[in-house]
């Protein structure tokens, strides 16, 4: 087993299913649907979802158990990165390969297509009740919930905003990265396990896992930012620069910030090993950050 093998598994596992739930751009009004079918479909690694299957498969469960969570979250992390382009914000002009959601829709739709990504994820996994699961499923709900908002998500972009055109601490910029990209990542991996039947000490494991790779996550996103390819990537690089950003590459440098995120990724591969060869998926899935050039 490789890593492309594990993306291109989970890849169309989730897309499909995505379709499915997702309302068709036939149904009125037609140009949301559409908005938010023109980003959610541009491509992405969709690495949330794999990272949802693939801790649900450590702890023995089933692509069943959580593939309507994996998409999810997938709804939420793009919501995330159509508000990071706005003009508002990061001010970018391709994602994913394409111009940006405000570019072809203009910022208003732009703005709509994000919040109705993220309240159908809501819907997506209130559905999700089957008469068996809705203990693990409440407490699912209300962890997305909380690694989307103030604590999570919205607060780590709250601080990456707020630190534009400063020096930041080690520790204000390990909070920025641990909670704008780091939180959503963790909860991926939890919601895998939760659904997946995970007792207390898995997910604790699974939990440490989650905050090392969203770590490195953050860290090679920054660095790629820097030494990226921009037709690889699909999105522009120098983005950071240009926002005088707070960064790894910023305040430690190239070479350091590699080191900061191999060690991240040692660390998030040390807590699964209890799971053996069950977690096999998750271990290519740390590695690849070592490596990854998209
Ligand atoms: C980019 O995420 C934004 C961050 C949180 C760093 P990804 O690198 O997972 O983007 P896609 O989903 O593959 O487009
Ligand atoms: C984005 O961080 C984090 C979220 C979208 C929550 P970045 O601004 O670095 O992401 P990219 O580089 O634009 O994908
Ligand atoms: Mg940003
Ligand atoms: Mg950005
Ligand atoms: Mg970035």
């Amino acid at each position: 087993m490789n890593i492309q093998d594990v993306f291109a598994e989970y890849k169309q596992l989730t897309e499909t299913r995505m379709k499915e739930l997702l309302p068709s751009t036939e149904v009125y009004p037609g140009v949301i649907h559409d908005a938010m079918a023109y980003s959610l479909f541009a491509g992405g690694k969709r690495f949330r979802p794999t990272l949802c299957l693939a801790g649900c498969e450590a702890v023995g469960g089933k692509n069943e158990d959580c593939l309507d969570a994996a998409c999810a979250l997938e709804c939420i992390h793009t919501y995330s990165l159509i508000h990071d382009d706005l003009p508002g914000m990061d001010d970018d002009d391709y994602r994913r390969g394409k111009l940006t959601n405000h570019k072809v829709y203009g910022v208003g739709m732009a703005i709509l297509a994000g919040d109705a990504l993220l309240t159908v994820a809501f819907e997506l996994l209130a559905k999700m009740a089957n008469g068996q699961n809705e203990k693990q499923l409440l407490q699912v709900i209300q962890e997305i919930a909380a690694a989307s908002g103030t604590l999570g998500m919205i607060g780590g972009q709250v601080v990456d905003i707020k630190s534009e055109n400063t020096e930041p601490t080690e520790e204000l910029l390990k909070y920025i990265h641990t909670h704008k990209t780091g939180a959503l990542i963790t909860a991926s991996v939890r919601v895998g396990g939760i659904l997946g039947g995970a007792t207390a000490e898995e997910l604790q494991q699974l939990t440490i896992y989650g905050e090392k790779l969203g770590l490195a996550f953050q860290i090679t996103d920054d660095i790629l930012d820097v030494v990226g390819d921009e037709a690889k990537l699909g999105k522009p690089v120098g983005s950071d620069e240009k926002n005088h950003k707070a960064t790894y590459p910023a305040l430690f440098g190239l070479e350091q910030s590699r080191i900061m995120a191999k060690q991240a990724v040692d660390d998030a591969i040390n807590a699964i090993d209890c799971f053996g060869e069950k977690a096999i998926k998750l271990k290519l899935l740390a590695q690849y950050l070592i490596s990854r050039d998209v």
